[in-house]
């Protein structure tokens, strides 16, 4: 199965092992892991262990995590995390590229392809209170808010499709 992903303006390929000093960057960059891992730096070991978790996935759901390339630039990650109910859409673009909406275009690329290639009966989410713009990512994707929580002193807000 061809797992690529295109949009307009993006081209999301999953994420392979030779990806790990690349996403091990993006994801310990201050402004990613703020809420991606509560600040926490994560090690080389638990990046290779997602992209592991990723390949994983794929093989068993054809889901898992994607790159996001713009003009042969990898500008972030999007894609779902294996999870007991449905799978957990997860995104994340690197502080030069916000708000010129390439978080969305690729959570839209991949959520669409999740429900209507996958025919994935629904798509979780749950994200951080205060992370107003991720917040905001699942309202222009219409993903609806089902409820919050306070998880770890940290209000969490949940959706789904
Ligand atoms: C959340 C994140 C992915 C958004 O990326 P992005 O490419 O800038 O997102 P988009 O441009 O598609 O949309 C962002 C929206 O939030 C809005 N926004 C941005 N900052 C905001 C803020 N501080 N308060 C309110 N809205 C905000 C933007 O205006 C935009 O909405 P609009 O199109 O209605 O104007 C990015 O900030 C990020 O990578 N954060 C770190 C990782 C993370 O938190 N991931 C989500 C948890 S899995």
């Amino acid at each position: 199965m061809n797992f690529i992903l295109t949009t307009e303006r993006l081209h999301l390929q999953p994420c392979g092992a030779e990806d790990l000093m690349r996403l091990h960057r993006l994801w310990t960059n201050q402004h990613i892991r703020y809420f991606l891992f509560d600040e926490r730096i994560i090690s080389e070991d638990e990046a290779r262990s997602f992209i592991q978790a990723s390949l994983d996935s794929f093989n068993r759901h054809n889901y898992g995590l994607w790159l996001v390339y713009c003009q042969n630039q990898c500008i972030g990650f999007a894609g779902f995390l294996d999870a007991e109910e449905a799978p957990n859409l997860i995104y994340g673009i690197h502080p030069d590229c916000w708000g010129q909406g390439y978080a969305t275009e690729a959570a839209r690329a991949v959520l669409t392809y999740g429900l209507e290639t996958l025919s994935l009966p629904r798509v979780n989410a749950d994200v951080d209170e205060p992370n107003t713009a991720s917040v905001r990512v699942l309202q222009k994707l219409g993903m609806k808010q089902v409820g919050h929580a306070t998880v770890n002193h940290h209000p969490l807000l949940y959706f789904t499709t």
